[in-house]
């Protein structure tokens, strides 16, 4: 059965504000990123529409991602007449958008929503899919919901605003794109603008999950690279999607029979902004051969990875051939043994 899932627009800040005026309903829910929001609230004309239009200014970033943040939200929104036809839309990065999709998913057994991303990532690829989430004491995204937002509005002039460094991670996740799709590679190796980049992405996740909602086919290609790029992520303190560019950099150098591909990542990364991972990839692999700890550190996250199938297998996401990602399970201890040797030919 195809579910049929969000539209995804990519428009302009005029066509944004006339899209929240049109909405059908009469009560919008506004949960912004308070950061972005002080940068863009003038943007939005939210006078004159004829509806009540609640904001609710989130913790920016990965803090409104808790439990107490929600209930906050949530009492609010309830002391403020909010019915079964309100329409939530979250704005901000992928940390916004999981919270708003997470309140839009529980608040009177669920409100329709819209995510409008303004960061890099969340254009890409934390806005689509549906996946809602907060943080537990115990880890990221342990509390969720799976609940689709109608629409995806990507207006890429927000970029503008974005740190260097959040651009970058967003740029880590695209770089992945270019394996998973042969039409992203192709895009990108000419040097196609952005915007049609990211248009591209964001169709690709959406058009995967559409088909594997809950996770148990092709949705799991999207890890590519994760695995071994939260072990990067947590070990060493690294942004995100810096991180996935070295997990990605460990399956095609350590892993692939196909050595083309290490010239093909070199191609992408180049045409990204992201020539400087390559050395960074080896840096932290030989500083793992010469430091016993924090190769045992960064072993200990990989064998900690949510995508662990039981206690001794993991899966993880390969690719010989641009486009064509397959999972493979593999015992941990062989996985690790496996790093453990290719980690020892970095040793300078
Ligand atoms: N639901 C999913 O499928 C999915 C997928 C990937 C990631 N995620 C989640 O997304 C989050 C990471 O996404 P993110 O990097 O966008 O995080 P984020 O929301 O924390 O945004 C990063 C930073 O950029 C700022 N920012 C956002 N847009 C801006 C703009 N236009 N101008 C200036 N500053 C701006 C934010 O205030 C924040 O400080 C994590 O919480 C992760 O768990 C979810």
């Amino acid at each position: 059965v195809m579910i049929p899932l969000s539209r995804i627009t990519i428009l302009t800040q005029f066509e944004v504000n006339t899209w929240l005026n049109n909405h059908e309903t009469d009560c919008l829910i506004l949960i912004v990123d308070s950061d972005v929001w002080s940068l863009y609230e003038d943007d939005f004309m939210l006078t004159n529409m004829g509806k009540t239009c609640l904001v609710w200014r989130a913790l920016p970033g990965e803090d409104s991602k808790s439990l107490s943040h929600y209930t906050e939200c949530c009492d609010f929104l309830l002391s403020n007449g909010i019915h079964r036809n309100a329409h939530v839309v979250g704005i901000g990065g992928g940390a916004t958008t999981d919270f708003a999709g997470f309140v839009a998913s529980t608040l009177l057994r669920g409100l329709s929503w819209t995510a409008i991303p303004t960061s890099l990532l969340g254009m890409v690829d934390a806005a689509i899919g549906g996946k809602t989430a907060l943080n537990s004491i115990s880890g990221k995204n342990l509390i969720g919901t799976i609940h689709v937002p109608t629409q995806i509005l990507i207006n890429p002039s927000y970029l503008s605003s974005l740190s260097r460094t959040e651009y970058l991670s967003g740029m880590g996740e695209v770089v992945k794109y270019c394996f998973l799709s042969r039409s992203i590679f192709d895009a990108v190796h000419a040097r196609e603008p952005l915007e049609s980049i990211i248009e591209l992405c964001a169709r690709h996740k959406e058009t995967v999950v559409e088909r594997d909602l809950h996770d148990r086919g092709g949705r799991r290609f999207l890890n590519l690279g994760h695995t071994f790029g939260h072990a990067f992520e947590r070990c060493f303190g690294l942004s995100h999607g810096i991180a996935v560019t070295l997990g990605l950099q460990l399956i095609i150098n350590e892993f692939a029979a196909n050595s083309e591909l290490v010239g093909r990542y070199a191609e992408v990364a180049k045409a990204l902004g992201l020539e400087h991972t390559d050395a960074l990839y080896t840096a932290y692999m030989s500083k793992m051969s010469a430091d016993d700890e924090a190769k045992s550190r960064f072993f200990q996250f990989v064998s900690k990875d949510k995508k662990r199938t039981s206690n001794t297998a993991i899966d993880i996401v390969r690719i010989e051939c641009i486009g064509e990602p397959f999972v493979e399970s593999v015992a941990l201890s062989e996985l690790l043994h496996h790093v453990s040797q290719r980690i020892e030919l970095y040793r300078v």
